[in-house]
């Protein structure tokens, strides 16, 4: 008990209400007309940076700064949860998995000793993300794996792959495929009989994720164990290029096929003695797999044949489920994180998002363990996102109902720590639809804070002062405001600042990397870059920008700004000042805060 006791912080007191926001996808980059924050209508977010300069800076969000293995790595959601709940940087599993098979101990690891038991008899299956992405898994990963388990005695292998254009550009997957092609023809002149076996779009086929839709996952089930598909080729090149063809195909929703011999046969279905390696390392959109592969009981769909195979993932997906039972690679061991030293604490905690990013606010943010660390002083709530969509759709999103939410808890009295995702930047910026994006980031903003504009100057009036003046003048001026929303702002608080400044609280805005406000491939020297038929190349990806964050509300003491002795701080150094904010010192090996108290 008294390991998890922290220090009462010297200046900042106990007892504040503290939402904790995320705006996933959501970094700075140069104004212009590619950047979908510049051109929404963010009064928000931008009031941070002008009216409180001390009070907002930028932080890193990918690369070293949150265990990718290099400077070229954009941030993701995973290691940018991990590092803001965790307050510390681990080497995340991009990282482990390199230097597992640069050293080769990958092969000498308990999760390759026991799928080499079919290497006699069976079949080896690898399923997972094939490209250069580095988010989910990586290409030249899968190569090397090819290539060491042939030299470990494989002597039939299959690749079920999944087509990305989400963390790479639209249209690439050709590409992956050629050169997945040239390796295994490789092999087969070694003596391996390796082929492709399936293939599908991501986003529809397999890699869901939070059980938001078991369908996606059915697909592929169907087209990797059964050999069942509605499209089949003979070959994977050419099915990816033929299906691309599609009006308004895209590499993330292929639809799934699978690969047939002379008679029509699939030449890889999953047999009972095979063996199956997810090689993708990151969890979140495997687990489901994972458990279609592993659960004896299991109903989300009918799994019609359930072959009796030797089944690792490339790294455990959930410590805490202890799912899958075998693996390659052993995880970042994200330990002690902020979550759980504060429910240690006695910080009451609430945290929610909707189904597509849930996760990544429980998840992901207490070092990949599901599950609440104290059922009666945490409460996670899930909103259900809608299915079956791409969110160019509706790029709205959930983000009101989450803020709602959010409100509500903050209302409650029932908690310290209020901690929410806001998905949209994120997911409507990896549809690479601008104009969707655009009203997506508008939508983040709003749920945040509803500001109130003026029709005559059109700027945004928020002080209480105005917005008390302007409800007085209602009845007499209408034409001075957008619309009467702000009469229920000024009466009821909408969404989550309304909530904190009613409570006398504390607000954390920041992001976990950037998406949104880039959404085209550029030059070295920053220039959109156009592809060979002089056309923009929409970047669907995240990027390697920063991010901003910003503290305030009334609860925050006097004269707390940000330091400016931690000028390389990222997102790591984001749980060590909440703990502060909180009214604890950090825990030594926590990187540092990022604020402190001038006394005037
Ligand atoms: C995804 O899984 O949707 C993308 O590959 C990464 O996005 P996220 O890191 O924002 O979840
Ligand atoms: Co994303």
């Amino acid at each position: 008990q008294n390991a998890w006791k922290l220090a009462d912080h010297p200046k900042f007191p106990k007892g504040k209400t503290i939402a904790m926001v995320v705006l996933d996808g959501w970094g700075e980059a140069r104004p212009d007309q590619y950047n979908c924050i510049h051109v929404a209508d963010t009064p928000t977010m931008d009031s941070f940076k002008t009216t409180a300069p001390e009070r907002w800076r930028l932080i890193r969000a990918h690369g070293s700064a949150v265990g990718l293995p290099s400077e070229d790595d954009m941030g993701n959601s995973e290691v940018g949860h991990n590092a803001l709940g965790a307050g510390r940087i681990f080497a995340q599993g991009a990282k482990l998995v390199d230097s597992a098979l640069a050293s080769g101990k990958i092969y000498g690891g308990e999760g390759f000793k026991y799928i080499k038991q079919s290497f006699d008899n069976g079949t080896l299956h690898l399923i997972g993300l094939l490209s250069d992405g580095g988010v989910h898994s990586r290409l030249d990963q899968l190569q090397l794996l090819l290539k060491g388990a042939a030299e470990q005695g494989a002597k039939r292998i299959r690749v079920h792959f999944l087509t990305d254009g989400r963390d790479v550009l639209d249209g690439s997957s050709v590409g992956f495929v050629e050169t997945l092609e040239k390796d295994l023809s490789n092999l087969r002149e070694k003596g391996v009989d390796a082929q492709i076996a399936s293939g599908g779009g991501r986003m529809y086929v397999t890699m869901d994720r939070y059980e938001n839709d078991w369908n996606v996952v059915k697909r592929g089930w169907d087209a990797q164990v059964l050999g069942e598909a509605p499209y089949k080729f003979r070959s994977a090149v050419e099915a990816v290029k033929k299906l691309r063809e599609e009006p308004k195909a895209n590499d993330q929703y292929l639809p799934p096929f699978v690969i047939v011999d002379e008679s029509g046969n699939p030449v890889g279905p999953i047999k009972d003695g095979d063996a199956v390696v997810t090689f993708n390392f990151r969890a979140d959109r495997m687990t489901m797999l994972a458990k279609a592969l592993e659960y004896a009981d299991f109903d989300k769909f009918d799994r019609v044949r359930v072959p009796k195979i030797y089944y690792a993932g490339m790294l455990e997906y959930d410590g805490e489920l202890k799912l899958p039972s075998h693996y390659l690679v052993s995880p970042p061991e994200i330990e002690r994180t902020s979550g759980e030293y504060l429910v240690h604490n006695g910080v009451r905690t609430f945290a929610c998002s909707e189904t597509v990013k849930f996760g990544h606010v429980t998840f992901f943010w207490n070092g990949n363990r599901s599950g609440c660390f104290n059922e009666e002083m945490e409460e996670y709530v899930e909103i259900p996102s809608d299915v079956g969509i791409t969110f160019n759709v509706q790029p709205k999103m959930k983000a009101l109902e989450i803020a709602e939410k959010a409100r509500d808890a903050i209302l409650s009295g029932k908690f310290d720590q209020i901690r929410v995702n806001l998905p949209n930047g994120d997911m409507v910026g990896h549809t690479g639809d601008i104009e969707a994006t655009v009203v997506a980031c508008k939508a983040a903003d709003e749920a945040v804070k509803v500001q109130i504009h003026c029709f005559d100057c059109g700027r945004v009036c928020c002080h209480a002062l105005v917005l008390m003046l302007l409800f007085l003048l209602i009845p007499f001026s209408c034409h001075l405001v957008g619309d009467n929303e702000f009469v229920v702002a000024c009466v009821f608080p909408r969404t989550i600042i309304d909530a904190i400044e009613q409570v006398g609280g504390i607000y954390v805005i920041t992001a976990d990397h950037g998406n949104a406000e880039d959404m085209v491939k550029r030059d070295k020297s920053g220039e959109p870059q156009l592809d060979k038929s002089g056309n923009l190349q929409i970047l669907t990806s995240h990027t390697l920008k920063p991010v901003p964050i910003a503290i305030g509300g009334p609860g925050l003491k006097a004269g707390a700004r940000f330091r400016n002795d931690v000028p390389t701080g990222g997102l790591a150094n984001v749980a060590a000042t909440v703990m502060n904010l909180h009214g604890f010192e950090a825990p030594d090996d926590y990187e540092p805060t990022l604020i402190e108290v001038v006394d005037n």
